[in-house]
């Protein structure tokens, strides 16, 4: 155990993972819950690689909400997305209810095949559930060197500008574009609020406070308890703008899908309904007006004027879109992911619940 033993053991005292430990951990813990091995595999995938590019409010603590849905049978563990073709550069998935990790990959897979032959792909994800973080997709275009767009809708979590109830999505933006040769992607992953929902959790979780400026509490008062803001709204980025992206995640991911929308996708903690949750996947050949070769220099060129920008006063380093994330993944890789005691406890309660093997922690 690395973590700090202390008697007076702060909250956020680290214990560290090894991802692949996390990798079968997550995947015993779905197998014990019905989830079909193949299933299980990308699902742990894509929730381990949150925690090692360092968003953890979409990783394995997951898990217990997730499980929760199995066992209130409001998501299907047993059920695989199926796709129907609608032309050659656009598809159908339906979920049928499963894990959304599962429509998701299955679209992108389909959504780059099309793209490969025809240059593009377009796929609508249906009766689908939240697939954690964004940028696990961008990067299954970017390991197939295409462009992409992701989007999806979520439960209402932020009033429309001007209004003060819960009616839009926290519902992230996302896409991406392979790099200079050797060099960064580009993956922008951005919830429209100011912070997404999950770093609420996150805080409530590990006993922590959040900034003033993220939340209102129920009586529409600014608070730095994340408890008091899970009762009231999130903030929207930039006000009327990010209200304008949450609402063009509805239209293109639940409006346009055949899924619900406008308020109406269920949020991961209710228990009363499956969330039936859209998605809009896009793949884009990134070689289409030139060669692959000439994009990608032109894409190291435009990384290189980025990060070389001149500072501004207090700014040590000027980072890509994904970098950050990037960086931590390479950290984590090498010295395992974080965790705080209350989640390890959480997560092995789950293993006990089907009795798969508990989290082994790095000592
Ligand atoms: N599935 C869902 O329903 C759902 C809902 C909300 C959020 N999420 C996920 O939550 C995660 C967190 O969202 P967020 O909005 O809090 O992300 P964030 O604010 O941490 O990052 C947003 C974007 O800004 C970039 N960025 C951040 N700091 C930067 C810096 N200093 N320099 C350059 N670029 C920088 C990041 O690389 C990222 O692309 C995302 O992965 C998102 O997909 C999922």
């Amino acid at each position: 155990m690395s973590a700090d033993t202390s008697p007076d053991q702060a909250p956020s005292a680290k214990f560290y993972v090894k991802d692949t430990c996390a990798v079968s951990f997550v995947k015993g813990v779905l197998e014990g819950n019905g989830v079909p091995s193949q299933n299980a595999q990308i699902i742990a995938n894509a929730l381990v690689l949150a925690d090692l590019r360092g968003v953890d409010t979409h990783g394995i603590n997951r898990i217990p909400s997730y499980m929760a849905r199995i066992r209130q049978g409001v998501l299907d563990p047993l059920a695989s997305p199926t796709v129907t073709k609608i032309t050659p550069v656009v598809a159908q998935v339906d979920g049928h209810n499963s894990f959304g990790f599962l429509g998701a990959q299955l679209g992108m897979e389909t959504a780059i095949q099309m793209a490969w032959e025809f240059g593009i792909g377009m796929v609508s994800v249906k009766h689908s559930n939240h697939f954690g973080m964004s940028a696990w997709i961008v990067q299954q275009a970017i390991d197939a060197d295409m462009m992409s767009l992701v989007f999806t809708n979520s439960s209402p979590a932020l009033p429309v500008w001007g209004g003060k109830e819960k009616l839009l999505g926290v519902s992230p933006i996302a896409c991406g574009a392979p790099g200079g040769e050797g060099g960064k992607p580009f993956i922008l992953d951005m919830a429209p609020s100011v912070a997404a929902r999950g770093k609420i959790y996150k805080a409530y979780r590990r006993g922590e406070k959040i900034p003033l400026d993220w939340a209102l509490d129920g009586e529409g008062e600014k608070t730095d308890d994340p408890g008091k803001a899970l009762e009231g709204v999130m903030l929207p980025m930039g006000g009327p703008k990010g209200s304008a992206l949450s609402i063009m995640m509805d239209v293109f991911s639940g409006v346009f899908s055949g899924s619900a929308f406008a308020g109406h996708v269920t949020n991961p903690y209710d228990p009363s309904k499956p969330a039936d949750v859209g998605h809009f996947l896009l793949a884009i050949k990134p070689d289409l007006f030139m060669d692959l070769g000439s994009f990608r220099e032109r894409m190291q060129y435009l990384y290189e004027r980025v990060v070389g920008s001149k500072k501004m006063k207090g700014v040590e380093r000027i980072y890509f879109p994904g970098e950050i994330e990037q960086l931590t993944h390479v950290d984590r890789m090498m010295s395992g992911i974080p965790y705080v005691e209350a989640e390890i406890e959480a997560l092995n309660k789950e293993a006990a619940l089907v009795g798969s093997e508990k989290i082994e922690i790095l000592g």
